[in-house]
């Protein structure tokens, strides 16, 4: 039986759970993995060969030849590679490629904090803490706003909106693993909440939980 615990932290796009996934990860000694990460790479992967994210055989090939390398690829977190990362997601090809990397990442002692949109119910179904963090569009679209602008780039309120709105439908519509809550999930709202204040909510959630799996304790 391995013995890493697996704290899964779902949501959708701009919510705040990369943050509270990191620094969860950070407090409780484990590792930490953004799935997005994996969805964004191949589909730098596939602009690269010249495919488009709608072509399922060139974005499964692109899957199948990830490496940790292009986990850190630089142009990951732009808005257009995010976009085309929500297309390739939606194939099931892809997410059948990109799960065994992720278990073997979960199993990994002393285990992991995994962020994404379906770690509490298809990647990590067992993992005994689950989060799913949301927040309102508008003020997701108003955090992403003001990120864009602290880098530097320009950036449109209305059209950040109206990508995250299409993102969302695409991610909770879609017929493999759709973005929902795990019923076993706790839901944490950020609408209202900084990022500590979100840490404090999820770290009391943690220790509910673990109280009653005693033998997952870290
Ligand atoms: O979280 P991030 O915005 O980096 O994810 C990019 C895209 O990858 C999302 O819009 C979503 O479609 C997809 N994704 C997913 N499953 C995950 C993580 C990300 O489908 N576990």
């Amino acid at each position: 039986m391995s013995t890493a615990i697996v704290i899964a932290v779902d949501g959708p796009v701009a919510a705040g759970k990369g943050t509270l996934a990191r620094r969860l990860a950070e407090r409780l000694g484990l590792r930490h993995l953004d799935s997005g990460l994996l969805y964004r790479a191949t589909a730098a992967r596939l602009f690269e060969s010249g495919g488009r994210p709608d072509d399922e055989a060139a974005a499964e090939a692109a899957a199948r030849a990830l490496n940790e390398d292009d986990l850190s690829r630089t142009n990951l977190r732009h808005e257009s590679v995010g976009a085309a990362a929500s297309v390739v997601a939606a194939i099931g090809g892809v997410r059948a490629a990109l799960l065994e990397f992720q278990h073997r990442f979960a199993a990994t002692p002393p285990g992991a904090v995994i962020d994404g949109r379906d770690i509490g119910t298809v990647v990590c179904p067992q993992a005994p803490v689950k989060l799913f963090v949301t927040a309102q569009a508008a003020e997701r679209a108003r955090r992403r706003y003001q990120e864009l602008l602290a880098r530097g780039e320009s950036a449109q309120f209305e059209a950040i909106l109206a990508d995250l709105e299409e993102r969302d439908l695409r991610d909770t519509t879609r017929a493999v693993a759709p973005l929902r809550p795990a019923e076993d999930a706790v839901v944490i709202d950020t609408t209202r909440l900084d990022a500590d204040q979100a840490l404090e909510a999820a770290l009391a959630v943690v220790a509910e939980r673990l109280k009653l799996s005693p033998d997952k304790a870290i």
